[in-house]
């Protein structure tokens, strides 16, 4: 099953991903991070920009998760226009080594492969960071997803358009389909770090931690990984089952593991 890492707030989890990030970082300094967009990465972001300032970040290499299709990347809220804004910028990353999925109509029929050629040849992701969504999808892996899908082109729920909504003028503006590394591609990243805050969450956080694995619920995909941690507040873990076991086991663990 994955780590569940109870925190006390959303500081305390970005300090706590953030450390084992700049470690990930100190042993292999082309390191390839998995990124997300989101509000829930922000505090990650936010305490890596602390912990990675004056350090070489010049060889880290990163691939998103997803991104809208039809939207200008340069539209503030394209993923491209996000990642570059919040993470990109922020930790001096290097943009050339930075690559999200490609939303242009025009090569949308290939831009799936390419992707997954591009994390192939850069040997897969080491750390990916991932939010979930109200239900439960992971990058934008909507309910029904396959647990063994590639990067594709997705159809947004409107549950998920209105959750995204906020970002733009009006739901109108809400693109409808997206470009999204698959369920399958997330898997083979080395280590999955999913993040959630907020009572809104906990429902979909308890059912890909402890519920059956579903298509339904594409974030129960992270059942299958072997290594991967799930960092929450306590209003996130409200629905946990196991809330008591996972505070024990992480007061209890050696001093020489990390997350
Ligand atoms: C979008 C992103 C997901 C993210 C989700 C939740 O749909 N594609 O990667 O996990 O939103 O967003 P938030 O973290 O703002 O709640």
């Amino acid at each position: 099953m994955a780590e569940v890492v109870i925190v006390e707030n959303a500081e305390a989890a970005g300090a706590l991903v953030a450390q084992e990030i700049v470690e990930l970082i100190d042993g292999r300094p082309d390191a390839v991070l998995g990124l997300a967009t989101g509000s829930t990465p922000l505090p990650v972001y936010q305490a890596l920009r602390e912990r990675l300032a004056g350090r070489d970040v010049s060889q880290v290499r990163g691939f998103a998760l997803d991104e809208y299709v039809g939207l200008d990347p340069a539209h503030s809220e394209s993923y491209r226009s996000v990642i570059t804004r919040e993470v990109v910028e922020p930790l001096g990353l290097d943009p050339r080594r930075i690559h999200v999925p490609n939303g242009a109509q025009e090569t949308i029929q290939h831009a799936g492969a390419d992707y997954e050629e591009a994390i192939d040849a850069a040997g897969g992701v080491d750390l990916q960071i991932l939010g979930i969504g109200t239900d439960g999808h992971i990058g934008f892996n909507e309910p029904g997803s396959s647990f063994a899908s590639r990067t594709r082109v997705k159809t947004l729920t409107e549950q998920t358009r209105e959750d995204n909504a906020r970002f733009f003028d009006s739901i109108d503006d809400v693109p409808r389909h997206c470009i999204t590394q698959g369920l399958g591609t997330i898997l083979r990243a080395r280590h999955l770090v999913l993040l959630a805050f907020g009572e809104g969450k906990a429902q979909a956080v308890a059912d890909a931690v402890e519920g059956p694995l579903s298509a339904i619920l594409p974030g129960s995909a992270i059942q299958l990984h072997p290594h991967a941690t799930v960092v929450v507040d306590e209003a996130a873990a409200s629905k946990l089952a196991l809330a008591d076991y996972y505070r024990y086991t992480f007061a209890n663990k050696p001093s020489w593991q990390g997350i």
